[in-house]
């Protein structure tokens, strides 16, 4: 069953700005769904509806969580500025009758041991958003929502944030977090939905987008002994459609870039025999490969002018 459910969702803010249209799409327990676009896609409009800290437009978001609660920490630095870190993190957790002891081993886990006592005004950028996380992460939650938690963390930290929040899927949580880390998103996350100008365009387990979206695989393979020179021609007369060959001008080695799907097997098995491999790689595109061939170009094609010059 799902936990939950994001049905026909739209915002227009009072400026006018659609930043939502017609979202719908439902989240099981147990997933690390990423929420990924281009500045401006909708992403924290989406999540902040869902935190119930914003209202939509039209359209309904259902957490079925049973007295679970929901969790969030927000893009924008929400803290409260007099406070201590400690005292920053203790007060979400006396407001949600979370046991203090979650305090201290939140404390540890976000490494703001040594800063708890300071005042949230006198700690550094990245700090400040661990202790947002950390107001996030100390009660127990049926869901969580983070809006781009890693951004500003050292790459130690992001890490250890993503990782523990897989963890808190395993464990039974929705876990709903935006970010342009897309690398980190493919390490961390079971799947992905994709704004873009508002609209959603893909709600996709990691790797089907990845390999819908066109990845492709390059297998580079470096032979014991060059090629015979009547080679390139057979190997190019035996090509599968949809794969790209290049052969070394020295007739050593060989590339074959093949659709992602196609896996390794196909690769060896179109090899002749007769050549022996001494070297082979393969090289998937990631995530972030087919994102930024694909969905980053958001500049419409320039409309062709034509210029008539006068003789
Ligand atoms: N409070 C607001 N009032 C009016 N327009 C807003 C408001 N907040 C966001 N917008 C607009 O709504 C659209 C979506 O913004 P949103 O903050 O959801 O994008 P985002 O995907 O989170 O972007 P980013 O990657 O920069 O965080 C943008 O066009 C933005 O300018
Ligand atoms: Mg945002």
């Amino acid at each position: 069953m799902p936990s939950l459910t994001v049905d026909h969702v739209t915002k227009r803010y009072r400026t006018g700005t659609e930043a939502l249209l017609d979202v719908s799409f439902t989240v099981e327990p147990g997933t690390v769904l990423a929420v990924v676009g281009h500045n401006g896609a909708g992403k924290s409009t989406l999540l902040n509806i869902v935190s119930g800290l914003i209202r939509p437009t039209s359209g309904t978001v259902t957490a079925d969580v049973g007295r679970g609660r929901v969790m969030w920490a927000p893009q924008r630095t929400m803290v409260d500025w007099s406070l201590t870190v400690r005292q920053n993190i203790e007060l979400v957790a006396r407001l949600t009758g979370t046991p203090v002891a979650a305090v201290d081993r939140v404390l540890e886990l976000l490494d703001l041991d040594k800063v708890r006592s300071r005042q949230a005004e006198y700690i550094s950028g990245g700090q400040l958003q661990r202790v947002q996380i950390a107001r996030a992460l100390v009660a127990d939650a049926a869901v969580y929502v983070l809006d781009e938690p890693t951004a500003g963390l050292d790459p130690a930290a992001g890490e250890l944030v993503m990782e523990h929040l897989r963890g808190r899927a395993a464990a039974g949580s929705t876990v709903l977090v935006s970010s342009h880390d897309l690398d980190a998103v493919e390490r961390t996350a079971s799947g992905l939905v994709l704004l873009d100008e508002g609209r959603l365009r893909a709600h996709l387990p990691v790797a089907e987008f990845v390999r819908r979206a066109g990845a492709t695989m390059k297998v580079s393979v470096v032979f014991a002994e060059p090629m015979p020179d009547t080679m390139p021609d057979r190997l190019a007369r035996t090509l599968p459609a949809e794969w790209t060959l290049t052969t070394a001008p020295d007739r050593a080695g060989l590339a074959v870039q093949v659709p992602l799907a196609t896996g390794l097997r196909p690769v060896l098995a179109w090899l002749p025999p007769e050549l022996r491999v001494q070297d082979l790689s393969a090289e998937k595109q990631s995530l972030r490969d087919v994102y930024l061939a694909r969905y980053a170009d958001r500049t419409p094609a320039p409309e062709t002018e034509t210029v008539t010059v006068q003789q």
